[in-house]
């Protein structure tokens, strides 16, 4: 990497640049693409977009055309049945983030193996996937495998609560999955297990032997079990890079079929890359061999380079880092916290201090708007953070949510003037600071609603008129009382969580999990 003969590289250009000699000293080659495809693909293969939004142009011939959000179904599209390829390609991708609305370009690095069967496949693509990552930098390397999740999820069967148990299992979030299988009816000892399964993760050996132990008597658990440890083996040590099982990691079993894996490098606050093997994909478009790869996110790079080049200037990472929520429930949520050992002088006296640090206990708290604790969480800038689960309806942020802290309870609800009934044959106008609740809320109910955002004093909206009824929290049913409102419905409950980063959980798991043992133990 260093005998570069181009002095001013950047980092990441560097590293393509090593990462395309890795590939093609292991045989592969590289593969152009361009950047357009008919928009039809992507509309028959949704599910494997994971909710991205695609853009659309129309051709010179009338056709709806799309820029590429993906690259791997427009190989597989084009790749001959049966045939064997062993390719890299290094493009972009373009992107709408659904939630912001922003348009983005990603550089998109990726190594596939079509016609790759079997232990053998695996262990090669995974060993390319480590020393990529070696070559960026401290990193770790988590694998999972959709065998296994299938298996261990089978007593949910077909019922709607499996999904619910997909997003605990994605969620880390062991309360999530108590309430997805309780109310799927299962009993007791399998929705134990589950939990357990749901807060599985760690270096690959150690959470081995748990798996092992948690799947003794699960059909269909042990063979894909042992196809991960003989990866593993065959991989070994690369230099850098932590090896982990983690089954947080989950990709769509309509696409992906067995060895799913994803990358995070230290200082970047997302997966740098995200692979597995997807013969369900190449089935679905007949093709008959098998197929495995994975892709590189390089803008996650540059945002971590530029984050080592500011390192100098920036407090020592070495802290465990706290978005605490403003307010009442922050105090309750810090007294917790002190509790558990995770003290800080000068919070909660009179300030207009934003953060707090202890060098002694190694933690550092922000006060933040308890609406933006999830921000600061999933984007790293706080490696955990508290926030209620209502909030976490509305932003659909991609964190981790750890455990139910019993505070702060509540619950979202529909409510209106006393007796309102709506029209099913007129819309219905819907005032909530909630909208994306609101909107999923009545998608299930064949209702249709105006949503209308408001910030603050939501019960006002169905008094004056300027909405028929509202999407809100109810605490103590106070507020509806005293304006002459009532619940109509219920849409969910809500607590405060204990939510934390991805990348924190993999770099910064140790003091993590110690606070999550000393709270869970406080509760
Ligand atoms: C929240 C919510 C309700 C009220 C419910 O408002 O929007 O108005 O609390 O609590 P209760 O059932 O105990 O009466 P908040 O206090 O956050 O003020 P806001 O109107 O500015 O949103």
């Amino acid at each position: 990497m260093d005998d570069c003969i181009l002095p001013n590289l950047r980092g990441e250009e560097r590293v393509v640049l090593h990462l395309r000699a890795l590939f093609e000293k292991r045989g592969y080659q590289l593969f152009r693409m361009g950047s357009f495809e008919e928009y039809d693909l992507y509309m028959q293969n949704r599910p494997f977009l994971k909710g991205e939004d695609v853009i659309s142009f129309t051709s010179a011939d009338g056709r709806l055309m799309a820029l590429k959000p993906d690259l791997t179904l427009s190989l597989v599209k084009n790749t001959p049945s049966g045939e064997t390829r062993k390719v890299y390609y290094n493009e972009h991708v373009f992107r709408r983030n659904k939630a912001s609305g922003e348009y983005r370009e990603i550089r998109q690095m990726g190594l596939e193996y079509l016609g790759g069967e079997g232990v053998q496949a695996e262990a090669e693509v995974l060993l390319l996937a480590a020393e990529s990552l070696s070559a960026v930098g401290p990193s770790a390397l988590d694998l999972s495998h959709m065998e296994f999740i299938e298996a261990m999820l089978a007593p949910f069967g077909a019922c709607e609560q499996r999904a619910l148990a997909l997003e605990a299992l994605r969620e880390k979030s062991p309360h999530g999955m108590r309430e997805a299988a309780k109310s799927a009816g299962l009993e007791q000892d399998k929705t134990e297990k589950l939990a357990v399964l749901a807060t599985l993760s760690g270096p690959f050996e150690e959470t081995y032997r748990k798996a092992q132990e948690l799947a003794q008597d699960v059909p269909g658990a042990q063979k894909p079990l042992l196809e991960l440890e003989s990866v593993a083996k065959k991989i070994g040590e690369t230099e850098g890079v932590q090896l982990r099982l983690d089954f947080s990691i989950l990709n769509d079993i309509d696409y992906y079929n067995g060895l799913i894996f994803q990358g995070f490098v230290k200082g970047a606050s997302q997966a740098l890359l995200s692979g597995g093997r997807y013969d369900n994909l190449m089935q679905r478009f007949q093709k008959r061999q098998g197929a495995l790869g994975f892709a590189l996110y390089l803008n996650v790079l540059e945002d971590s380079t530029v984050l080592s080049r500011r390192a100098n200037n920036r407090p020592a990472d070495d802290y465990l880092n706290v978005a605490l929520p403003k307010g009442r429930l922050g105090n309750q949520v810090y007294g917790l916290f002190e509790k558990a050992g995770f003290s800080c002088e000068g919070i909660g006296e009179k300030s207009r201090k934003l953060v707090f640090e202890d060098p002694q206990s190694r933690v550092r708290y922000f006060l933040v708007k308890p609406t933006d604790v999830d921000i600061y969480v999933e984007h790293g800038a706080a490696d955990i953070g508290v926030v209620g689960k209502d909030i976490l309806l509305e932003s659909g942020a991609e964190v981790l949510e750890l455990l139910d802290l019993d505070l702060g309870k509540c619950k979202l609800a529909v409510a209106g003037k006393k007796g309102f009934v709506p029209d099913p044959a007129a819309t219905l106008r819907v005032a909530s600071k909630y909208p994306n609740v609101a909107r999923r809320y009545y998608a299930g109910q064949s209702q249709a609603v105006e949503v209308i955002k408001l910030n603050g004093s939501i019960e006002l909206a169905p008094i004056i008129g300027l909405a028929d009824v509202i999407v809100d929290i109810v605490e103590t049913g106070s507020t509806l009382k005293e304006n002459e409102l009532a619940v109509l419905a219920d849409v969910a409950p809500s607590s405060a969580r204990l939510i934390a980063n991805r990348a924190s959980w993999r770099f910064k798991g140790e003091v993590i999990r110690r606070l999550l043992d000393r709270l869970e133990g406080l509760l």
